[in-house]
């Protein structure tokens, strides 16, 4: 910290602020902590970076999730909302959406997405993360944002959800356009979204005919039993679960990775740690990686329906607001030595999968995936290092993610 607090604001959305955006924020916080700004896209949006603001924002029933409640109706020009999804007609998925349909959609996933099913998936994580290890564990470097972190939540999600092995690797792609175009040429993005609408679609037909015992089967039978599922709900419903659970796990694996690296007495407690096979540092360490450099910059969108006041700021009626989570999760009002890695921070209440009724529905699989992500990496390859100095790095600037585009390493090479 300057002696001298600096007045001027620094950039939003530069190179430099993608890099590093925590000073800005912490500028923010302090200096206009309810901040309104223009978006790279042009739209004009309220920032809210303090923590108490922020979860009261997030559980504030004025601002909805509906995009039709913006006021320039920017989702008309697709400026608002997952690149591609609008005409691929996924618009009436949880994030998208208030009560009632919200609460109805959401039960039903709830019904069909347990934590049961979840930990009975351990062992399958288990396998996929071991099995991407061996591919490059011989070779004594990798990247592993492309190697590692990429690949693993595409193909736990495709196996819960019970899309053939066979078919996996056209999700992978579909995955790797949006995630490389996103923000970028729409193009490419809107034709990977189509083929992944039209392909759930058939899917889902199939499932109908033959149920099974994965996540779209367990859909169609909650809807059966009672409230309904449109077929293009089951598809959007598919849709924002691979969408939602894959950059972000990514981001988790990859951001927490690198902090650890760059951290290396946190690493080492971390590494003895799970190599004494104690499990309780590796649960707490996920959540302060969660914290420290969370995959979820700034919440989706919320737009206000009635007027509201936060933070001592009135908010028109129309108006966007981004949640900024990883401002929050710095914020020194509620955490101690809020710049500091502590994976062993026991009062840790952050706001990495969102608060109130969009919290996030994948968190048990973000924390199996993370948990088994790190553990077995550090086992594996225990003298795992850098292999670039992190102003080479290269972060992949999105609004709503934060996340690196590469993450080389070396290690002395294993079997
Ligand atoms: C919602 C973060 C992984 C599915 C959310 C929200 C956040 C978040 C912040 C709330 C957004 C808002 O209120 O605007 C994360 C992070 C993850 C992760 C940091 C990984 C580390 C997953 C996974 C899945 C998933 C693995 C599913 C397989 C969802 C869904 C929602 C959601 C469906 C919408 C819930 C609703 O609107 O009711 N997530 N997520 N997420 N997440 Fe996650």
């Amino acid at each position: 910290m300057p002696d001298q607090p600096n007045p001027a604001q620094p950039p939003l959305f530069t190179w430099e602020f993608a890099a590093d955006p925590y000073p800005a924020y912490a500028w923010l916080r302090e200096h206009s902590p309810v901040h309104r700004t223009t978006l790279p896209s042009g739209v004009d949006a309220w920032l809210v970076t303090r923590y108490a603001d922020a979860r009261q924002a997030l559980a504030d029933g004025r601002l909805s999730k509906n995009p039709a409640h913006h006021s320039e109706q920017a989702h008309r020009t697709g400026r608002v909302g997952i690149p591609g999804e609008r005409s691929a007609d996924l618009m009436t998925h949880l994030l998208n959406i208030d009560p009632p349909d919200h609460t109805r959609l959401r039960r039903l996933v709830s019904k069909a997405f347990t934590p049961r099913r979840v930990a009975e998936f351990e062992p399958r994580v288990q396998q996929l993360t071991d099995r991407l290890i061996d591919s490059f564990a011989g070779r004594g470097s990798a990247d592993l944002i492309h190697e590692f972190a990429f690949p693993l939540p595409i193909y736990a999600i495709c196996d819960l959800l019970g899309v053939p092995p066979e078919d996996q690797d056209d999700f992978r792609d579909w995955a790797g356009m949006m995630i490389r175009h996103g923000g970028g040429p729409r193009g490419g993005v809107a034709r990977a979204v189509k083929r992944m609408r039209s392909y759930l679609l058939e899917l889902i037909h199939r499932k109908r005919a033959d149920l099974g015992d994965d996540l779209i089967s367990g859909l169609i039978r909650a809807s059966d039993h009672g409230e309904h599922l449109t077929e293009n709900e089951a598809a959007a419903m598919a849709f924002i679960l691979l969408f939602a659970g894959f950059e972000t796990t990514v981001n988790l694996i990859g951001n927490g990775l690198y902090a650890l690296l760059r951290h290396p007495e946190q690493r080492a407690l971390l590494q003895d740690s799970v190599a004494a096979g104690e499990t309780g540092l590796l649960a707490t360490a996920v959540e302060e990686l969660l914290r420290y450099d969370g995959p979820v910059e700034l919440a989706t969108w919320r737009f206000a329906t009635r007027p509201l006041t936060i933070g001592g700021v009135d908010i028109p009626v129309g108006d966007p607001v981004l949640v900024v989570l990883a401002a929050a999760d710095r914020d020194p009002a509620r955490f101690a030595d809020e710049n500091t890695l502590d994976i062993a921070r026991k009062d840790n209440p952050h706001l990495g999968f969102g608060h109130g009724i969009h919290y996030c529905i994948g968190a048990p699989l973000a924390r199996l995936e993370g948990q088994a992500a790190l553990a077995t990496l550090l086992t594996r390859l225990p003298d795992l290092r850098l292999a670039a100095e992190p102003e080479e790095l290269r972060w992949r600037g999105g609004l709503i993610m934060r996340g690196l585009r590469e993450l080389p390493v070396e290690f002395t090479p294993a079997k």
